[in-house]
């Protein structure tokens, strides 16, 4: 809820799935184990770890709006997008899991999931308030950020996470690793922090400050500082 409207599709950044989980055993007296709940504590708000592996790599919750246009699914880029049976079939595998493999869903369930997931828009994007500097903003964005973020929601296909330079955790993951990290799409950027696969920065600013102490993604940190500020004016109108 979002003003007291319904965002559908925004992620839940506040939410705390780790301690949400971590309640649940502690209320049911359900095993779990003592390493899985160590980890879960340190998810924290917005975040979750949702690979089978023993690595330490929980990924920030992202919108699922744009997800038609995106090339590759998870921030990983695990998955090859390559038309709506493949979100189908991914659909039907976590509809699976979340049943512990008690059930397999009928297949209209996962087409209908996929279709749902398709037809998600965006909420309206923020007003511009000062033209000047959108304008300015989006020039930079041109010359700096379109090489990567372009198309209809600013994506690209993944990057090696070497390049991109961001914690390689998730990426060099033992389950689900490809080496790379997917091109985040930007619509309704303004409100989707904290940023990056691991929602490791938490403004906008911060990610394109000098001082900014996460390592990665270092690209804009080093224009003026008129010239970050009137990025930022832009990213919040996308
Ligand atoms: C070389 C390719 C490349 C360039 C150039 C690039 N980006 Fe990115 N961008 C990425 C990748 C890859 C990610 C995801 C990294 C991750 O999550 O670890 C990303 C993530 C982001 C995010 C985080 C979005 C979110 O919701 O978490 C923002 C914001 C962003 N980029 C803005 C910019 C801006 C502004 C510029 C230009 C100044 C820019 N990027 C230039 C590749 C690029």
């Amino acid at each position: 809820m979002r003003d007291g409207v319904l965002v559908e599709g925004a992620a839940r950044r506040r939410f705390d799935l780790g301690t949400l989980r971590l309640d649940y055993y502690r209320d049911t007296g359900a095993a779990v184990d003592p390493e899985l709940a160590r980890r879960m504590a340190t998810w924290g708000r917005g975040r979750a770890d949702v690979t089978e592996d023993d690595d330490e790599d929980p990924v920030a919750i992202p919108d699922l709006w744009g997800l038609r246009d995106e090339t590759y699914l998870t921030h990983a880029g695990t998955i090859r997008h390559v038309g709506p049976a493949a979100l189908a079939i991914r659909q039907e595998t976590q509809l699976l899991h979340a049943s512990g493999l008690r059930v397999r869903p009928p297949r209209e369930l996962a087409w209908a999931l996929a279709m749902y997931l398709y037809a998600i828009e965006p909420p309206p994007a923020r007003r511009v308030t000062d033209a000047t500097a959108v304008a300015r903003g989006a020039s930079l964005f041109d010359e700096h950020c379109r090489s990567c973020h372009d198309g209809p929601i600013l994506a690209g296909d993944p990057l090696p996470a070497a390049k991109v330079g961001t914690d390689p955790s998730l990426a060099d993951g033992k389950a689900r690793g490809t080496g790379r990290y997917r091109v985040t799409s930007l619509v309704r950027v303004a409100d989707a922090a904290p940023y990056l696969h691991d929602g490791s920065v938490p403004t906008l600013a911060a990610l394109l400050s000098t001082e900014r102490s996460a390592p990665g993604h270092l690209f804009g940190t080093e224009l003026a500082p008129e010239d970050r500020a009137a990025l930022i004016a832009y990213l919040e109108t996308l």
